[in-house]
């Protein structure tokens, strides 16, 4: 196992034709995976997770910046000499070889017994439904199970990290959340290194230790589940980490007397904040926010102690999934609201909404950082 530490990291692409653009694809990324954590890259498509990746991998040269594994510095190590376990979105199954030896290859290359190997691989294969397929060559295997025997295969080994790269992408819904369980148990288990590159935040959220949110080639914030959503750096997380997304609002500064709140645009509706945020507008000192609030965090009812409460009507109701997820508006302003699905309402009916002020978050207008961490 192994710590995975990256220093000033950069991945410039050279251009392939003449007159071709040069990509950034990572740019100055720093980044410490604990030994034993399991952490996300989470990110857009495109924003430079695989890049990220293949250079931790060995499989992709290092443009600027130090890759450490522990204390080696391992940039001009091979990937062999890292001794990483892959498993990417596309398989690089071996195709003459069957299912059952593809996931035992590795482990007869490192002089495992026979015994020892059939243990290891049945054990996978039960976990990860292969069982039934032990016997086919990739090539008569579908997508999804040919990604689960990469996975597999990957996972057979005992190697200082594991690299896995959209590995469930093409699975349906059922067997993903099964073979998310797998892998967390697994992680559990043998306690490695793992980093797991993934564009969905829930499959994110529910297997890593921390995740590494990415946009646009740089890191944007790294942190717990709960780090991610309840405190959020920047608008682009606090927009991408949610589901439904925050409402996120141009706000007024306002103050009556000694109290300070933030006047929505286009509404009547003021939000209360929390004492640290207060005090941090008044030394600010800007007329104008992006206020956010998440729909979980409105509540179709008058909360008694602790909350503050305004008033909209109700647009429209949508069921999605096991919540309810109601439109809301006031004046110009339309907010979203998750509701439980047997909440008794129609369009039309104006209603009270209760919120607690300590889950209001603010952010800069021009650096769209939170005003916490400015
Ligand atoms: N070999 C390459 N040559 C040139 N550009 C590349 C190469 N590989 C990736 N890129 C570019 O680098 C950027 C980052 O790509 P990367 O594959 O790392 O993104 P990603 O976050 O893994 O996206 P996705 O979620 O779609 O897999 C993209 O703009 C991509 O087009
Ligand atoms: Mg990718």
């Amino acid at each position: 196992m192994a710590k995975v530490t990256l220093k000033n990291v950069y991945k410039i692409y050279t251009p392939r034709t003449k007159g071709g653009k040069e990509v950034e694809a990572v740019r100055d990324l720093n980044l410490v995976i604990e030994d034993g954590e399991f952490m996300a890259l989470l990110g857009p498509s495109g924003c430079g997770k695989t890049s990220t990746l293949r250079m931790i991998a060995g499989l992709e040269s290092i443009t600027k910046g130090d890759i450490y594994f522990d204390d080696v510095r391992v940039n001009d190590l091979s990937s062999v000499e890292r001794n990483v376990a892959m498993a990417f979105e596309t398989y690089s199954l071996y195709p003459h070889m069957t299912v059952y030896k593809n996931i035992s290859f590795p482990l007869e290359v490192r002089h495992k017994s026979k015994k020892e190997i059939h243990k290891i691989v049945e054990n996978l294969a039960k976990k990860f439904q292969l069982d039934d397929v032990l016997n086919e060559y990739p090539a008569r295997l579908s997508g999804g199970q040919q990604q689960r025997v990469s996975l597999a295969r990957a996972l057979a080994r005992e190697p200082s990290v594991f690299l896995l790269d959209e590995p469930l992408s093409h699975s349906d819904a059922q067997l993903r959340f099964q073979m998310r369980t797998e892998i967390k148990r697994l992680h559990y288990e043998i306690k490695s290194t793992m980093i797991y590159v993934t564009h969905d935040q829930l499959e994110a959220l529910s297997l890593a230790d921390r995740v590494a949110v990415m946009n646009f080639a740089e890191l944007q914030q790294v942190g717990t589940r709960d780090e991610l959503y309840n405190n959020p750096y920047n608008l682009f997380v606090a927009d991408f980490i949610g589901e439904p997304p925050m409402n996120l609002n141009k706000g007024l500064v306002t103050q009556e007397d000694d109290d300070l709140f933030l006047k929505l645009l286009g509404s009547s509706i003021t939000l209360h904040m929390n004492a640290e945020r207060t005090e941090k507008i008044k030394r600010l000192d800007k007329k104008e926010y992006i206020v956010g609030i998440r729909p979980q965090d409105i509540i179709p009812v008058e909360v008694p102690s602790g909350f503050m409460t305004f008033d909209a009507e109700v647009d429209f109701v949508e069921f999605i999934g096991e919540r309810s997820l109601l439109t809301i508006k006031n004046g110009d302003l339309t907010l979203k609201v998750l509701a439980s699905p047997d909440f008794d309402v129609k369009a039309g009916e104006v209603l009270k909404f209760s919120y607690p002020p300590e889950r209001v978050h603010v952010f800069d207008i021009e650096t769209e950082k939170s005003i916490l961490v400015l």
